[in-house]
């Protein structure tokens, strides 16, 4: 496959684009229609990729509708979210920082979004305010060959598994991939840079006020860093996959939907496996996502405080089940315990030696060695799912899943284990990507 095969397979045909076009105008009467009968003060604004010709196959429609400032922000979200839901008859409402409703029209995916007319140099109110003003920026500056470029980064990106700024990837959003574009001229020019790059990676002028690793500032609000989305862990998936791709060009890096998982055989790993259950609440994705992070950060902090050896934990979404992965060298603890205390030259080591003396667990000791002294005392309870049973209720797991705690359950046995998502996808994670065949053989040589 060449390029030019890549473009055909993505990107929009003239048919799909007039599609899209009609869809577009069907919609707007709508709206127009809505505002008129309703006599809302508010003008639709086509703002996102298809406004500015970078939009791919299957991406949305972004629909922005801009309010006067004589609303207040409740009634303007209000009015927002009534007048998508009377649009898009299959309207879902998402909230994440701003809401809007998303739905679609003859299989194509409308955002209609409500947001306060935005003046360059007045004060924002919403972060989405200023969205019109990027689309109205990159059709200023951008050349149709830089479209181009933006597409193929946008499906480079899409491969790596970083494009989008939704918190369930922080990766990329595209309208900062069209900025990497804008500041660097084109894929090739972009990835060089990033593979030579060190640290934060800061691309165009840059703020040494932003602390992210990516910073680009946001050209049409200098105060912004428009990259504050990306991830240390995005960051590095494209910095590896720059590196896979400059040392082993391949149109393969931008084809997203091809997929070569080499085969493998797995065995047994001797390991102890547990699978924490629990039913997915019905919130988006924006809100889900960063709790089920957070459940992952507290199990980690949790196995380990508890002595316990961990090699890896895994999550997986399924459509109603959230599936949580541990993995630990070992599921039991020893039956003792041993404990440090102080160098005999301080004097609390006295009184850490009167307290084990004593202790109703003390299993060896208290006694001196290397210069300090040490106490041993029996364990009550040493397997990992009796402990994490008894501790569940302490594990802060973010607003909704806190609420699900009573419904968890814990999964050992080993042959149901691996007929699970989580499992599966723990045994196939290849991150950056799948690399193409002749990059694997290539290095193996
Ligand atoms: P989209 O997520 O739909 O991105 O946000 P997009 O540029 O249209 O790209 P695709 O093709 O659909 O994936 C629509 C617009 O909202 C603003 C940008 O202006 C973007 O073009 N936006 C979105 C941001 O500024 N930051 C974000 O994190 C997301
Ligand atoms: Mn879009």
């Amino acid at each position: 496959m060449d390029i030019t095969e890549i473009l055909k397979k993505y990107v929009p045909t003239r048919e799909e684009k007039h599609k899209k076009e009609s869809v577009i105008k069907e919609v707007l009467s709508k709206v127009d229609t809505y505002i008129r009968e309703n006599s809302v003060d508010a003008q639709p604004i086509i703002v996102g990729s298809f406004a500015r010709g970078t939009d791919l196959k299957n991406s949305d429609v972004d629909i922005f509708i801009q309010f006067e400032k004589s609303y207040s922000k409740e009634e303007m979200e209000k009015i927002g979210l009534n007048l998508g839901f009377h649009i898009l008859s299959d309207g879902v409402a998402k909230y994440a920082e701003h809401p809007y409703v998303r739905g679609t029209w003859s299989g194509v995916h409308i955002d209609l979004v409500p947001c306060f007319r935005f003046e360059r140099n007045s004060k924002i109110i919403s972060s989405v305010d200023r969205t019109p003003l990027h689309t109205e920026f990159l059709n200023s500056v951008s050349t149709p060959e830089m479209k181009t470029q933006s597409i193929l980064l946008k499906l480079f990106m899409k491969k790596l598994g970083i494009y989008g700024s939704e918190l369930k990837t922080e990766g990329f959003s595209g309208y900062v991939v069209e900025l990497c574009i804008y500041y660097s001229g084109s894929v090739n020019n972009f990835l060089e840079k990033v593979a030579n790059d060190r640290g934060q990676f800061v691309v165009g002028p840059g703020n040494p006020k932003f602390s992210s690793p990516v910073v680009i500032v946001d050209p049409v609000d200098l105060s912004r860093n428009a990259s504050a989305s990306v991830s240390e862990k995005s960051l590095a998936i494209l910095r590896m996959g720059s590196r896979m791709f400059l040392e082993n060009p391949s149109v393969d890096f931008f084809d997203p939907d091809h997929i070569n998982r080499p085969n493998r055989v797995f065995q047994n790993r001797g390991t102890y496996l547990i699978v924490l259950l629990m039913p997915k609440p019905e919130i988006i994705e924006d809100i889900l996502f960063p709790q089920i992070q957070l459940l992952r950060r507290n199990l980690i902090k949790f196995a380990v405080d508890e002595e316990f050896r961990l090699m890896n934990m895994f999550y997986a979404v399924e459509e109603e089940e959230i599936q949580i992965l541990i993995e630990l060298e070992s599921g039991n603890l020893p039956g003792v315990r041993i404990r440090q205390g102080p160098p005999a030259d301080l004097p609390n080591s006295l009184t850490f030696f009167n307290k084990y003396l004593h202790d109703d667990h003390i299993a060896r000791g208290p006694y001196v060695k290397d210069g300090r002294v040490y106490a041993e005392v029996y364990r009550d309870i040493t397997a990992f799912k009796t402990i994490l049973q008894n501790n569940i209720g302490k594990i802060n797991m973010g607003h909704h899943l806190n609420t699900l705690k009573s419904s968890i359950t814990l999964e050992e046995d080993y042959e149901k284990i691996i007929n699970m998502k989580v499992f599966r996808s723990f045994l196939e994670e290849i991150n950056p990507c799948y690399p193409p065949e002749n990059i694997s053989r290539k290095t193996s040589s």
